[in-house]
Formats: structure tokens, C-alpha cells, sequence
């Protein structure tokens, strides 16, 4: 699923230009013949004679790795491609490790500053940058500009995710047509931690994490892409709601401020209809198709302290692929992929 939006990105994106496909069900077969493609459009015809291989070659002279393999997978490999390669990640085995960035990149750059420390302390020549969970992602943004503002303190968010974040073939059709399945393996927990790392501050060389409390409940729903979710904040400060919409709808990053190809206009959209955001209407809304965060029903929540909204991310864009891509934007523009 993830793959598949990095080929459809990737391909007019203009810094990045795909040299190699790894796999392990389809290694030695042409990735035209292999793969189920679920986008709209079939797959551009270079990538259909591509050969998928078993691994990348230790000593190629690739620039940079995207890796959306499973997290087992991930864990014996990605810190072996490391020791040689940059490598920006899907997979959740080593966002929880204390030298590895999680990086939504509008959000947390400064966390970037990590890797000079972790290439050292590991001996590697490359290094790990992993993106969030597709939960996460959609969540921090919106949370970012309110905690700068009013200081967080709890946040209690209902989720309704895409049957696309489970991968391919991903949730058997029985299990969720006409249904709703209010659990999804390890999303909560990971939801949580990474939510406290992402906002948490760099302190003498390591990240000290944001101490706002979470509690999250994750749901399946019969939708292909985007997540959904509804969101109750507590803060410590007062909150004004035509400021608190303001502030989301005026947040830029340094991804904004470098022009970064894949950087949207504004990675969060405050819409104003009372039913909005939907997802088939407003999954793609924004100068770049998936990379904004859509925002609405912003409200007065139990006290003066406290707000509630809705939030839709694209899953396997913001949530996945695009958010990893902007990342690697910002690891060239800012020389980390310089040998
Ligand atoms: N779907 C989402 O919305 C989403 C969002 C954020 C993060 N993620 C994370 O991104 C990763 C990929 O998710 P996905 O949804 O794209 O899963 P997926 O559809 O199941 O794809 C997994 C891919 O990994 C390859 N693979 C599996 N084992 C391998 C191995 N040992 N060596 C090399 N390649 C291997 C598979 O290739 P073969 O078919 O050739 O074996 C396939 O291309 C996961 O860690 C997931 O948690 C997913």
C-alpha cells in the first residue's frame, strides 16, 4: 500500500528518481507483473519493467533509502542498510529508539539533530529517520500550534481509520463491510508514545518527551483512505476559539519556508461547514493532494480551558509515503544527504 504511493509520488516529484525496488514475495519478478496495483491510474510503465530485488547491494550508489517494509522485517534490516545509507522509514521497529527522529517535518525539524549523535554513537555511515504512525501524523500537526499557544495537558481522541492503513490485502472485506471494528492491534499505545516524543524537547543532545497525557480509542471503518478523528483537548491556558482556529490555520514549518516540492501551502486547513471535514470531499483538499491536515467542527469544549475538533489525514500520504518524501526534501535541502 505504502509502496504504491511512493512509485505514484515519487514519479513527479521532481529530486528523487526511483533506481531500485526491493520485495520479498515478488523479488525476481518485474513489479508490472507482481503487484496488485490499487491506484486509480496503473502504475508509470518504467516501474512496470523494473525488477524487483531481494535487497539493496551494500555498496550501490543509491542516496537514500525510503523503507515501508513490515516492522519484523524492519528491525533485521533497517539497521543494517544504515550502517551504508540514509534511510527514512515507515515502520514503527525503531521510532521508540532514543537517537532516531520521529519526524512530522512542519512539526519536530529541529529533532533532525539527532543523527549526528546516533551516526556516531552506532558507527554507521547512514542513518534512520522514521516517520509516525499514520495516526500520529494527522494528530500532531493539529496539536503543534495549540500546545505552543496554550500548553496542553490532556487529550482524549476517538479515531476512524482507513481499511488502506492495514496494508495490502489488508481487512477481509466480511470483517468490515457494514461493520465497525473498535480495535486495531498496538495503534492506541503507539498513538500515544509517539504523540509525547514528537512534541517533546531536545535537551542535552536527547529528546525529553512532552508530558500532556493521552488517552486514545482507535476504530476501523469501511473507508478506503483517511483517517478520521475527533479530538478533546484540556489545556492549561484559556482558549479563545476563533483564536485556537487561527493559530492552526496560520501554522507553517520549515518545509513551507524552504519551498519544499512536496510542502503544502498550508498543512492545516480549517474548513467553517458544519459537516465538514468528509472524507471522499476533503481526504486531497490543498496545494498538495494528501499532505494537508483538514480541520473542522472547531469548538468550545466543557470549560474555558478547553476545545474539541475534527481532523481528517490522508493515511498513506500525510500518514505515510508524502510525509516521508517532505522528510527527505528537508534531509537534502538542509545537506544530510550530502557524501
Ligand atoms: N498503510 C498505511 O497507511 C501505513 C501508514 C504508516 C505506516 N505504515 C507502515 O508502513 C509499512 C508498510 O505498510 P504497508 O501498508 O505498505 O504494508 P504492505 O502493503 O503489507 O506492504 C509490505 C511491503 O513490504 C515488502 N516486504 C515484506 N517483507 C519483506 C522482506 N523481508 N524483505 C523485503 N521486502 C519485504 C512486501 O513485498 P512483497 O510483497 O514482495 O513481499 C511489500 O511490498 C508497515 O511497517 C506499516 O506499519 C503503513
Amino acid at each position: 500500500m505504502v509502496g504504491q504511493q511512493y512509485i505514484r509520488l515519487l514519479d513527479t516529484e521532481p529530486w528523487f528518481e526511483i533506481s531500485i525496488l526491493v520485495g520479498k514475495k515478488s523479488a525476481g519478478k518485474l513489479y508490472g507483473e507482481v503487484t496488485e496495483w490499487v491506484g486509480e491510474c496503473d502504475p508509470p510503465s518504467y516501474i512496470k519493467k523494473m525488477k524487483v530485488e531481494e535487497q539493496v547491494p551494500l555498496n550501490s550508489d543509491v542516496d537514500l533509502l525510503f523503507s515501508c517494509l513490515p516492522s519484523d522485517a524492519a528491525k533485521e534490516q533497517e539497521g543494517l542498510y544504515a550502517r551504508s545509507y540514509p534511510l527514512v522509514s515507515n515502520a514503527s521497529a525503531y521510532r521508540m529508539e532514543k537517537d532516531v527522529p520521529v519526524l512530522v517535518p512542519e512539526v519536530n525539524s529541529n529533532h533532525l539533530g539527532l543523527i549526528s549523535a546516533q551516526k556516531e554513537g552506532r558507527g554507521w555511515k547512514g542513518f534512520i529517520v522514521t516517520k509516525p504512525n499514520c495516526t500520529t501524523a494527522g494528530l500532531v500537526m493539529t496539536l503543534k500550534p495549540l500546545d505552543d499557544l496554550y500548553k496542553i495537558k490532556r487529550v482524549i481522541v476517538t479515531t476512524m481509520q482507513a481499511v488502506s492503513g492495514a496494508g495490502f490485502p489488508g481487512v477481509p472485506s466480511l470483517q468490515i463491510i457494514d461493520n465497525i471494528v473498535p480495535y486495531i492491534k498496538d495503534e492506541e499505545e503507539k498513538l500515544i508514545k509517539e504523540t509525547k516524543k514528537i512534541l517533546g524537547r531536545i535537551k542535552d543532545g536527547s529528546i525529553v518527551d512532552n508530558e500532556l497525557m493521552l488517552a486514545a480509542s482507535c476504530n476501523r471503518v469501511p473507508v478506503i483512505d483517511g483517517h478520521t478523528e475527533s479530538v478533546y483537548i484540556e489545556a492549561e491556558k484559556e482558549i479563545d476559539v476563533e483564536e485556537a482556529k487561527s493559530s492552526m490555520a496560520s501554522f507553517k514549518g520549515l518545509p513551507q519556508e524552504l519551498k519544499l516540492p512536496m510542502a503544502p501551502e498550508k498543512p492545516i486547513i480549517v474548513m467553517e461547514g458544519s459537516d465538514r471535514p468528509q472524507t471522499r470531499r476533503d481526504r486531497n483538499a490543498g496545494s498538495v493532494p494528501g499532505m494537508s491536515v483538514v480541520v473542522g467542527r472547531v469548538r468550545k469544549g466543557l470549560d474555558r480551558n478547553s476545545l474539541q475538533y475534527t481532523l481528517l489525514s490522508h493515511n498513506t500520504i500525510r500518514g505515510a509515503a508524502g510525509n516521508a518524501i517532505l522528510t527527505a526534501e528537508l534531509l537534502c535541502k538542509l545537506g544530510y544527504l550530502e557524501r
